[in-house]
């Protein structure tokens, strides 16, 4: 599989180092080999060659903050932007792990679009896509025989879509609840300990759990994304951000935190998907109850299904080589459905 990927941040760079890692394993155990032939930033530079690009020089160019250092040879183009990649270069997946734009999900979304008319199957870790526009996608995807998977969007590689869109394929799925934000339990949870608010937040950026813009985390922005991703793929309803009821983390107070502990309760970031809208609110939950328990910067989500009742999965939610994963996977299930 020939790739081009667009970002190189925490996610790309996540990806990469599970490609050099696991490359040979992944080929001998289950045939599955992929090249890295173009990638695009936004800071560092693009490069394309149509042979793969280098991983172990891409990783060392990438802590220098430039792709200068790479190494030129014949066939290398350093001017290329993802639409000249896409239109002039030979690839057959478009991986999206750009920064996320909840307002207007662009630039990725015209570039998803773009890879989609040139026949090129989607992997997406950039949410905005999906939440703003998963019917078009979807419809031009199938409308050309081509995927768009999107695991890495709503709990890293914890395995939700995969879970709820071919385990789970025969059940209805009536609601699906739970901790969707990595960046803010976190902060919740360090908060618990005796954390200040500001010092959490730079823990979990330092830890590449936040977004690029943090206030999409703290504020629920980032929750409601995946809920409107949920919606999207597991109700097929057209929700609009407009039609959530958002609120984030940012009026918690540590005394809110120490009264809620000594009343045994546990403040949580609540996110919720039905069919007919969706919600995302702190909520003070009884330490018995088992989201109440869930730490740091893993997520929960549990799925209430006609046939199976309910199923919760419990597993990272935001991180380098757990978000890295979510585009693997998607990559060997691309590669066994074709
Ligand atoms: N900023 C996100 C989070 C990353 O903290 O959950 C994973 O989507």
């Amino acid at each position: 599989m020939k790739l081009i990927l667009i970002g190189f941040g925490v996610v790309g760079q996540g990806f990469a180092k599970i490609l050099l890692e696991k490359g040979d394993d992944l080929g001998a155990r289950h045939d599955f080999s992929a090249q890295i032939v173009g990638v695009v930033t936004a800071s560092k530079g693009q490069l394309y060659h149509p042979d793969g690009l280098d991983i172990a020089h891409l990783l060392r160019t990438a802590e220098t903050g430039s792709f200068a250092d790479y190494p030129e040879s014949e066939l290398l183009q350093r001017d290329w932007d993802a639409n000249d990649m896409i239109l002039r270069g030979s690839a057959d997946v478009l991986l999206e792990a750009s920064p996320t734009n909840l307002q207007t999900a662009q630039p990725a979304l015209a570039t998803c679009h773009l890879a989609l008319d040139q026949g090129l199957h989607i992997v997406l870790a950039n949410k905005g896509p999906v939440a703003l526009d998963y019917g078009g996608l979807r419809a031009k995807a199938d409308a050309r025989g081509l995927h768009m998977r999107y695991e890495a969007t709503v709990m890293a590689g914890t395995p939700t879509m995969h879970l709820a869109q071919d385990a789970l394929a025969g059940c209805a799925i009536r609601s699906a609840r739970g901790i969707l934000n990595g960046t803010t339990n976190y902060i919740l949870t360090q908060m618990e300990s005796g954390m200040t608010y500001a010092e959490a937040l730079a823990q979990a950026q330092a830890l590449g759990y936040a977004e690029t813009d943090p206030t999409a985390d703290v504020e629920g922005w980032d929750a409601a994304g995946k809920v409107l991703i949920l919606a999207n793929a597991l109700f097929g309803s057209s929700l609009t951000m407009r039609d959530l009821d958002v609120r984030g983390i940012t009026d918690i107070s540590p005394e809110d935190i120490d009264q809620a502990r000594q009343s045994s309760l546990r403040y949580k970031l609540i996110a919720e998907a039905t069919p007919v809208g969706g919600m995302v609110s702190p909520q003070r939950l009884p330490v018995s109850d088992p989201l109440a328990s869930v730490g740091g910067s893993t997520n929960a989500i549990t799925l209430d299904t006609d046939l199976l009742g309910e199923i919760t999965l419990i597993g990272a939610g935001a991180g380098k080589l757990e978000t890295g994963y979510a585009l693997l996977s998607d990559l060997m299930a691309i590669q066994r459905e074709t």
